[in-house]
C-alpha cells in the first residue's frame, strides 16, 4: 500500500538544513515543500537550486499543505522555532542536541503533548554503521558479556569557525559531537542503566566553550563506557574499542571491518618471558593462536532515512517512535551531568528513562 508522502518544510537552510532538503528531494515518505531561512542569500541559493524558499516563518506555518517541520537552526533558537510550529500544528523533527537545559525540552514536550502533535530529534548517529557493529556484538552476546566499549572521535581542525565557537549559541563539543556519542551509549547499554558520569573537557584552541571531552560512563550493571572526542588530536586513536568475557573487539575506522581476537583457552603453560624496553615480562607476552582465534566481522549496513521512515509511520500511528522523550530527556541529562562533573571533579549521578 503506497501512502502520500508527508509535506515537510526546512527551517534554517544552512549545512545541516541542506543535508535534510537533499535527502527530503529523494525520499520515499516526504517531499520537500520548501525551506525558511533568516537569511536572504540562503534563501536566493535554495530558489537557485529549484527549492521553494517561503518569505517569512509565518508564510511557511500558514502553508496547511506542510505536515511536518524539520528545525535545524544553531542550537539557541531551537526552542522557539520547534514551539512556534508545534503550536501551529506541525509534527517537528528538532536537529541535536534537541535542547540546552532540560527545563527547555520539557517545554517543548508539554507543548507536543497539548497539541498532540509528534516532535523527536535528529539522532541521525544511530545509523552510524561503526556505532552498528558494535551494538551487532554487544546484541549478539559473541563475546560474552561486555566489560567496557571505548568510542573515539578524533581530529584537527579545533571547532568550526561558525556559532559553535561561542557559548551565547549553545556551541561547543560536548554539545555538537557529545549528544551523539552518548545517545549512541546509552543506545548500547540502556538508557535506565546509566548511574553516573564523569567528565574533563578541553579548551586548547578555544577558551569560551570545548573544544573535545572525555566521559566516563558508570553503568548499574557494573559496565563502563569512554565517550572521547578531540579536535586537537594530529594522531587519531581508533573509533571503537571493546573488551568483553571472551575477548576484543577494535575498529579503526567507519570504512573497515571490525577486528577480533577471541580467547580459545585461557591457561598457556610455561610462557616465555618476552624483553619489553628495559625489562623482561611474562605478563605482557603476547598471545599465538594455539590460545586466541582473530578474524573480522563485516561491516553492517544501514540507511540514515530509517530515521524519516519511523517518525512519519509514528506520526501515521503505525510504529512507535524510535527517539523517544525518555531518551531524549536521558540524553541532556548524561550531557549536563558530564558539565557538572567537568565543573566540580566529582562524578555526577544521573537517573536514566527509556
Ligand atoms: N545531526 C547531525 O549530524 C548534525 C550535523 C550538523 C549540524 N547539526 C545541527 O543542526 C543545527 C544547525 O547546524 P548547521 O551546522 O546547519 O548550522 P549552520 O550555521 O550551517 O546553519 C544554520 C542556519 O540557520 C539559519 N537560522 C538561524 N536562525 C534562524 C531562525 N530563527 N529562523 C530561520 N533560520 C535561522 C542561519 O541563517 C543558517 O543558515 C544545529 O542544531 C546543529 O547542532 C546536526
Amino acid at each position: 500500500m503506497s501512502l502520500k508522502k508527508m509535506k515537510t518544510a526546512i527551517v534554517g537552510y544552512g549545512g545541516m538544513g541542506g543535508w535534510h532538503a537533499e535527502r527530503l528531494q529523494k525520499s520515499d515518505v516526504a517531499e520537500l515543500a520548501g525551506i525558511y531561512d533568516i537569511r536572504a542569500e540562503r534563501s536566493e541559493l535554495a530558489r537557485s537550486r529549484g527549492i521553494r524558499a517561503y518569505a517569512s516563518y509565518d508564510e511557511l506555518l500558514g502553508d496547511r499543505s506542510v505536515e511536518l517541520v524539520t528545525v535545524a537552526v544553531p542550537n539557541d533558537v531551537h526552542e522557539e522555532v520547534v514551539v512556534r510550529a508545534l503550536r501551529a500544528g506541525k509534527n517537528v523533527i528538532c536537529e541535536k542536541p534537541v535542547a540546552l537545559t532540560l527545563d527547555s525540552l520539557d517545554r517543548m514536550i508539554a507543548v507536543a503533548q497539548e497539541t498532540g502533535m509528534h516532535f523527536s530529534t535528529h539522532q541521525n548517529r544511530r545509523w552510524d554503521v561503526d556505532y552498528l557493529a558494535m551494538k551487532q556484538i554487544y546484541d549478539s552476546g559473541m563475546l560474552g558479556k561486555v566489560i567496557n566499549i571505548e568510542s573515539r572521535i578524533h581530529g584537527s581542525r579545533g571547532i568550526p569557525s561558525d556559532w559553535r565557537g561561542e557559548k551565547k549559541y549553545g556551541g561547543g563539543m560536548l554539545y555538537d559531537w557529545g549528544i551523539h556519542l552518548i545517545d549512541q551509549m546509552l543506545c548500547i547499554f540502556g538508557f535506565a542503566n546509566i548511574e553516573s558520569v564523569f567528565c574533563t573537557l578541553d579548551h586548547i584552541t578555544n577558551q569560551e566553550v570545548d573544544d573535545g571531552f572525555r566521559i566516563l560512563l558508570r553503568f548499574r550493571s557494573g559496565q563502563l563506557a569512554v565517550v572521547e572526542m578531540g579536535t586537537y588530536n594530529f594522531i587519531a586513536m581508533p573509533r571503537f574499542y571493546l573488551r568483553a568475557e571472551k575477548g576484543t573487539a577494535l575498529l579503526r575506522d567507519w570504512r573497515e571491518e571490525t577486528q577480533v581476537v577471541e580467547c580459545t583457552h585461557w591457561h598457556e603453560n610455561e610462557v616465555l618471558p618476552v624483553q619489553l624496553a628495559a625489562g623482561l615480562t611474562k605478563t605482557m607476552a603476547p598471545r599465538d593462536e594455539l590460545t586466541t582465534k582473530s578474524y573480522t566481522v563485516p561491516r553492517p549496513t544501514a540507511d540514515v532515512h530509517d530515521y524519516y521512515r519511523n517518525f512519519i509511520a509514528s506520526v501515521r500511528g503505525q510504529t512507535p517512535q524510535l527517539v523517544t522523550y525518555g531518551q531524549m530527556r536521558t540524553d541532556l541529562k548524561v550531557m549536563l551531568a558530564a558539565f557538572e562533573s567537568a565543573e566540580t571533579g566529582r562524578f555526577v549521578p544521573v537517573r536514566g528513562e527509556e
